[in-house]
């Protein structure tokens, strides 16, 4: 039974303000924070209310909390059905959506808590033994950098071959040192600068960082013994002209229009025998995505992420479009525990891989590595190297640890 709920405003990985809530029951304790995207999609649930985190402490907090005293912390969607109605908007735009996603993963953290289990465990129930893959990000463009990197927002690579999730983990570092090399190798000026997600930011066309992206990971592959596979997150959204009605490579100073955007994707998947392709198109380019999937999707998965923004009417639009094979799961993206797990059901339902994924704004919060556990996801987005991203790869090494017969999730390819 929920005692109190607490909210206090803390730094995301940006500098940026965001909500923190502890939940705490006669018997437990949970504590989760929000993260935030710089590449949202336009359909997400709206972060935070008109005022910022301020008014969520100064206005919210006390609302949420005289509702939620006295309700069982382990009924999650009663808890997220409470917060719609505090909000009373389609979009989360009165308490907004990182409020109501923290106080639903501080509720089940609690209520885990009391009955002395851990999330993954709590959530995903005894049976529940797969780890996801990490897909790490080893540089970024984009929204992500500065005005000269690539375009590509996110150089992604997926240690397929590894057997364990330490192997994983340290096969992904063991590419990030590699890449950090080559870049130097390619560009004198290069500092070693990092960008959101803690890739590196290269000062370097697409083509010269998708050829440094491959080489590395067959080095690495190599050297270690185990297949690493590139994958690439485009943000395409972010460089879609709506006016010109193309995609604009400012980096390489090259236009494309859909057509030839599905084109130039499908040659860079044969090229670079890519995994992964996220958002190769604009959020509102059903047709792109349909097109580029109905190619290649028995040999690569074709994720949305803007595009569906973990909202489960319009993944049914684009798995009736025949949009993609796979999606990102933002818990804040739609707001609540409950919403993120029917778009998980939904997505498995038809054979779309879900991939849980942090956000560029980002907190040593570690929730999500406990939720690709428990909702058996087969990979998952955690960024690169830097203290926000590696709070979920390093849970996720005790996490294998506690597991009394740990398996590598099964993969599509
Ligand atoms: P965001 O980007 O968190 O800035 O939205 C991450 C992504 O596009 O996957
Ligand atoms: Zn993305």
């Amino acid at each position: 039974i929920i005692e109190d709920v607490r909210v206090r405003k803390i730094l995301d990985s940006r500098g940026n303000p965001t909500v923190e809530v502890d939940i705490l029951t006669w018997n437990g304790f949970g504590r989760a924070a929000a993260p935030s995207g710089a590449s949202t999609g336009s359909r997400e649930v709206v972060s935070f209310p008109q005022g910022g985190v301020d008014q969520i402490i100064s206005e919210v907090e006390d609302v949420i909390s005289s509702e939620l005293i006295g309700m069982a912390a382990e009924d999650i969607s009663d808890i997220d059905y409470v917060l719609k109605e505090i909000d009373g908007t389609d979009n989360m735009s009165s308490i907004g959506g990182n409020t109501t996603v923290a106080v639903s993963m501080a509720a089940a953290k609690a209520a885990a808590n009391s009955y002395n289990l851990p999330l993954y465990r709590f959530l995903g129930g005894n049976m529940v033994n797969k780890l996801p893959y990490p897909l790490g990000n080893m540089m970024n463009g984009g929204e992500h950098a500065g005005p000269n990197a690539p375009d590509i927002q996110e150089f992604l690579v997926v240690p397929v071959g590894a057997s364990n999730i330490s192997e994983a983990v340290f096969a992904n570092s063991a590419i990030h040192k590699r890449l950090k090399e080559l870049i130097q190798s390619k560009d004198s000026n290069f500092t070693g600068g990092k960008g959101d997600e803690g890739g590196w930011i290269p000062n370097i066309s697409n083509d010269n960082a998708l050829d440094i992206q491959s080489q590395a990971c067959e080095e690495v592959g190599d050297e270690l013994g185990i297949t690493i596979k590139p994958s690439l997150d485009l943000a395409a959204s972010e460089f879609w002209d709506k006016d010109e009605n193309k995609y604009v490579y400012a980096q390489d100073g090259i236009s494309r229009d859909s057509g030839e955007q599905v084109e130039y994707v499908k040659d860079i998947i044969d090229t670079y025998g890519m995994f992964y392709i996220e958002d190769p198109f604009d959020e509102k380019d059903f047709d792109g995505f349909s097109e580029l999937t109905s190619a290649v999707g028995d040999k690569c998965i074709i994720c949305g992420d803007d595009i569906f923004v973990t909202n489960k009417e319009i993944l049914a639009e684009g798995i009736e479009k025949g949009a993609a094979n796979g999606l990102i799961i933002k818990p804040n993206q739609i707001g609540s525990l409950t919403e993120t797990y029917k778009t998980v059901q939904l997505a498995k339902e038809n054979n779309y891989v879900p991939v849980v994924s942090h956000r560029s704004g980002e907190t040593t919060d570690e929730t999500i590595a406990h939720l690709a556990v428990a909702l058996g996801t087969p990979l998952i987005k955690t960024g690169a190297i830097s203290g926000e991203r590696i709070a979920k790869l390093n849970e996720l090494i005790r996490i294998e640890e506690e597991l009394p017969d740990p398996e590598m999730a099964d993969l599509k390819f």
